[in-house]
């Protein structure tokens, strides 16, 4: 049975929500599930805005089937290619024979190598600030590589001054009832994971994040539509600001968190002391994560977070213990920059972790890696607190 959201007077949600898969993208932890939202407008012509994932196709063909009550669907207007919103299109091609299909150059590639679907006299490829008008409203887009795949655009309608944003302004979780943000109490029980949703999703691409922000700070914008989440109707600024800082590699605080590798404690009893230090220093809302522990999307995401980061890692098979291994190439991978490490490593013969964490953090643009360290053989030594505190006492400086 079909349930859909009024967001507008003639725009409906017609998406659908999975609470049900482990990993996002077969990699991202969504405990809250996830939404795949779709928007379908009827105007004199009806445009629907993306599909959605396999697993809420059934409530989504309902919802449209419901929406359009007999009217045709005449536009399918595909922002993302990506299979989390795209699997879908065959299908409703199939059901909706006469629909044209508006994209960018490079989602034709796409549906071409996704589909065997006759797109010939089908797709109307569209390019920057081209439009399209349904009736009513008229619909103009916007190029935005890489935020999140190279075809992604976005669909601005001037008459009710919407952003239907794609990947943008999306985060994890379910929608539960409540479609706009407005009606959830989004900081407290939702920044977390629209903060790991960007910053893994995107996170790597802030410079084409920038691009886009610029795009729409010409245009008045009331409402955002994204294809994961609540819609944003209230606040909007409050949630483009945070777009700001992590598309700018800007921490959100100044803040340390302290991520460690450890098999038998030891390590892990370093990095308890050194934040135990911090907060006999003043240091507040200091966090620690066990790399093995915490899913490395979180310690990317904390990452983007805080100003401060300690690395604590026990060197295995001559080199940086797996799981931080793992941690830091995401890290690297996601451009991480604008941040100051601390190393702490640990070795019970020939210790190279620390060393080979400085190689990895080379990578990243404007950082500095604290040169004070601690290196402990097997387990912290009372002749070594001198080295804790001077690490600590370094990290306090560069605050
Ligand atoms: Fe939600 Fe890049 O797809």
């Amino acid at each position: 049975m079909y349930c859909v959201k009024k967001v507008t007077e003639d725009i409906y949600w017609v998406g659908g929500s999975d609470r049900r898969l482990a990993l996002f993208e077969n990699v991202f932890p969504v405990p809250y599930g996830i939404s795949y939202n779709a928007y379908l407008v009827l105007d004199e012509k009806t445009v629907l805005f993306d599909t959605v994932d396999k697993s809420v196709q059934e409530i989504f063909f309902e919802n449209i089937s419901h929406v359009l009550a007999g009217r045709p669907l005449d536009y399918l207007v595909v922002d993302h290619m990506e299979p989390d919103h795209a699997a879908t299109i065959q299908q409703t091609v199939l059901r909706y024979p006469n629909l044209k299909i508006v994209c960018s150059a490079k989602a034709l590639s796409m549906l071409k190598n996704y589909f065997d679907i006759d797109l010939d006299d089908r797709v109307i490829v569209v390019k920057e600030r081209e439009s399209l008008t349904s009736g009513k409203h008229t619909f103009t887009f916007f190029m935005a590589p890489m935020v999140h795949w190279p075809e992604v655009m976005v669909s601005y309608d001037a008459t009710d001054h919407i952003l239907f944003s794609a990947d943008a302004f999306g985060t994890f979780g379910a929608i539960n009832g409540n479609v706009f943000a407005d009606e959830i109490d989004f900081e407290n029980d939702h920044l977390s994971d629209a903060r790991r949703y960007y910053t893994n999703i995107v996170g790597k691409y802030g410079p084409q994040v920038q691009a886009l922000l610029k795009k729409a700070s010409e245009l008045e914008i009331q409402m955002i539509c994204p294809l994961h989440g609540p819609i944003w109707r209230r606040n909007l600024n409050w949630f483009i600001e945070k777009y700001q800082q992590w598309s700018t590699y800007t921490p959100e605080e100044k803040a340390v968190i302290i991520v460690y590798a450890s098999v038998y404690g030891h390590t892990e009893n370093v990095a308890n002391i050194i934040a135990s230090r911090l907060a006999d220093k003043g240091v507040r809302n200091i966090k620690v994560y066990d790399v093995s522990v915490t899913h490395v999307s979180e310690i990317v995401s904390e990452s983007f977070r805080v100003s401060h980061i300690v690395l604590c890692s026990t060197t295995y098979n001559a080199g940086i213990f797996i799981n931080m291994e793992n941690a830091l190439h995401d890290i690297v991978a996601h451009n991480l920059q604008n941040r100051t490490f601390a190393i702490v490593e640990n070795g019970s013969w020939a210790s190279t972790a620390g060393k080979q964490m400085r190689e990895l953090l080379a990578g990243l643009k404007n950082t500095t890696v604290l040169e004070q360290t601690v290196s402990i053989k097997s387990a912290l030594k009372d002749d070594q607190r001198e080295d804790v505190e001077k690490l600590v006492d370094s990290i306090l400086e560069s605050m």
